[in-house]
């Protein structure tokens, strides 16, 4: 798989600025990597984005801020309340939905979607209905969301258009570039950074390396940025 290894210190515009509710994901170097990623993407004026769990709504910004029309979509009601207030204070438009992206948005189709889903590999089998753990843990190999994202990205994506997504090597590139080339879309790794391990994966050490997802010496995860049309 090609990619490009990228430092992790550009703040796109507004970042700082951003404020959460308790219990909504911060941005953190999955968001800034996976906002490098978008700043490359040709968003005309009018364009139509889709963000998939949208947070604090930092990623929606970034491309409202460049004058797409975006929707934000998240099940996390704080995450909701957040967003719309940042959109406010930066008073930009953003239409922020609750609720699951494929109910939400079913019928709808973009120019680009956009997603930093949850990707921890977590030992529950169900992925969390409340807390803040939904903006990490899903599913025993990480997959839980972003499968359901590849299934999903062709009905959502007008002609010509683009998926971004984020996610950990630790839940599989590979399947992920395969999984959206079954569902006929052109797939690669574009971008990767090695970061230093978060709390929750510290946290849970070593059920990682009994589920055969990291070695005892592992301090790092490498992310990485796939892009399909
Ligand atoms: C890792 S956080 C990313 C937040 C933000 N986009 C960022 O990059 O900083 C993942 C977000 O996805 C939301 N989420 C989880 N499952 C979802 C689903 N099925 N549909 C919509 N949003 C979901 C979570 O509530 C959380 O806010």
């Amino acid at each position: 798989m090609s990619g490009t290894a990228l430092t992790l210190d550009a703040q796109p515009g507004g970042r700082s600025a951003l404020i959460a509710l308790p219990g909504v994901y911060r941005p953190q170097a999955d968001t800034r990597l996976l906002a490098h990623a978008l700043a490359q993407e040709d968003l005309g004026p009018g364009s139509e984005v889709l963000e998939i769990g949208t947070g604090t709504g930092a990623l929606a910004l970034d491309a409202a801020r460049r004058r797409a029309r975006v929707t934000a979509v998240d099940v996390s009601w704080p995450a909701v309340v957040t967003a719309r207030l940042n959109a406010l204070r930066q008073r930009l438009p953003l239409r922020v939905l609750h609720g699951d992206f494929a109910a939400r948005s079913a019928g709808r189709r973009f120019d680009l979607v956009v997603s930093n889903p949850p990707y921890v590999p977590a030992p529950d089998v169900l992925p969390p209905s409340r807390g803040p753990e939904r903006a990490w843990d899903a599913g025993p190999d990480g997959r839980a969301v972003i499968d359901r994202i590849c299934d999903n990205a062709p009905a959502l994506l007008r002609p010509g258009g683009v998926l971004l997504l984020v996610h950990s090597q630790m839940c599989g590139a590979q399947e992920t570039v395969d999984r959206l080339t079954e569902a006929g879309m052109a797939a690669d790794v574009t971008a990767r950074a090695a970061v230093p391990w978060g709390p929750v994966l510290r946290s849970r050490r070593s059920w990682l390396e009994r589920a055969g997802l990291a070695t005892g010496a592992e301090e790092r995860e490498e992310l990485v940025v796939i892009r399909a049309r």
